[in-house]
């Protein structure tokens, strides 16, 4: 199979080429014939939400993401209304709860708003079922075919970190808006009119690179055992003790990726320290492990976070030292803008031997100090700003220590 072919239904609908993708995300080139579990890219981040109406509507307005499809009532699902939104080839479902029975509401109890499945498109459902079975995975739902008058999707479960799950997809043999029980359905919020008729809206955002998840204390080596043993990843990068921790706090980090690097899983557990860190805040307030933050690619991460700014959208602020440290500007050296321009953004950088990247983090996206994004722009670096982690720790401990968790 070429690369090319490999392209995702998704990336091809966005206009992705390889080449970009590259750009964005890291693609590599992979030959997945000897892989026992090939995937072949994200399907899709699944949300869970107390206000799935609402949270779709703020995804649209402020993210400028596409409503495209729809699950509820009206369509003969009465336990949840879903919301399928797009931007570039990232896709988010979001459900909530109607029937007072739904276990989306008992989920939405426990966690509060954050990511239920992790899903992934893979070309062989019934292939990836048999060795996750084989290697000991807990198979939550059995590989079986869906259908409506837009063709058939194959889909099975698996169970991974606290609550979530990954839902495996293959979708090559259906052309429909989302899934057989969705009807394509568009947002009446009106973009083009509301920013003054400038030209067609920009994405804001155009691929998922990575979703971090946030495992239990002394459990993340087991996490990314799962994922090489049970999925066929490979060890990234690896962060450990003094490289993530500030005078406070600590973590570890251990990043596993699929062969094509499309679907990269950063996994954290909280290390012990004098404080407590942002690790173990997530893992009360979401009442056990989940994904902490989904890092959307873009192109042109300035006018991003100008426009996400100018929707209210909050970020992470920076300080003024870490633009002037002298240390930092000789480390990232000539980046494509100006470091005023990020400085004004509060935007950070990275350099690794590959190049360098440029990233930002927004604050958590609902009630609880739980799931928020991150914007990345990647320049040759494959890395995941390691090199900022103490800056940025030091940033967020500022903002627990204002919620009198620090
Ligand atoms: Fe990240």
């Amino acid at each position: 199979m070429s690369l090319q072919e490999t392209l995702t239904s998704e990336e091809r609908l966005a206009e992705l080429d390889l080449d970009t993708l590259k750009q964005l995300v890291g693609l590599v080139e992979y030959d997945d014939h000897e892989d026992p579990f090939p995937v072949t890219g994200w399907d899709a981040a699944v949300w869970a939400v107390g206000n799935a109406t609402q949270s779709a509507h703020f995804f649209v307005s402020a993210f400028g993401m596409e409503l495209v499809a729809y699950s509820g009532p009206e369509t003969g699902n009465r336990d949840h209304v879903a919301f399928v939104l797009r931007s570039g080839a990232v896709r988010f479902v979001l459900k909530g709860g109607v029937d007072p029975s739904s276990p989306i509401l008992d989920h939405h109890r426990k966690h509060g708003d954050g990511i239920v499945d992790i899903a992934l498109e893979v070309p062989d459902v019934d292939k990836c079922i048999a060795h996750a079975r084989a290697v000991g995975a807990t198979v939550l739902e059995e590989p079986h075919d869906i259908s409506d008058e837009h063709g058939t999707v194959r889909v099975a479960a698996i169970a991974t970190y606290g609550d979530t799950r990954h839902s495996l997809v293959d979708r090559s043999r259906y052309d429909g808006p989302y899934l057989p029980g969705y009807v394509a359905r568009s947002s009446g919020f009106d973009r083009l009119n509301r920013r003054g008729g400038e030209g067609a809206p920009r994405r804001l955002f155009q691929a998922l690179d990575h979703i971090v998840g946030n495992v239990e204390l002394g459990r993340m080596d087991e996490w990314v055992e799962f994922y090489r043993k049970v999925m066929g990843f490979t060890n990234m990068a690896e962060f450990i003790g003094d490289d993530i921790a500030t005078d406070y706090s600590a973590l570890m980090s251990k990043v596993v990726a699929n062969g094509n690097h499309r679907v990269k899983f950063p996994l954290n557990e909280p290390a012990v320290a004098k404080k407590r860190s942002q690790i173990d805040e997530y893992l009360e307030f979401y009442d056990g492990p989940g994904a902490q933050h989904l890092a959307l690619a873009t192109n042109d991460i300035l006018d991003t976070v100008d426009r996400l700014r100018a929707e209210g959208i909050e970020f992470l602020a920076t300080p003024d030292s870490y633009y002037e440290d002298p240390e930092l500007r000789a480390r990232i050296g000539e980046v494509r803008v100006p470091v005023e321009e990020l400085q004004k953004r509060g935007i950070l950088v990275d350099r690794d031997e590959d190049g360098y990247l440029l990233q930002i983090f927004t604050k958590p996206l609902g009630d609880r100090p739980t799931v928020f994004f991150e914007l990345i722009e990647r320049h040759g670096s494959l890395g995941f700003g390691k090199g900022n982690f103490k800056a940025l720790f030091e940033a967020i401990e500022r903002e627990q220590e204002r919620r009198g968790n620090f």
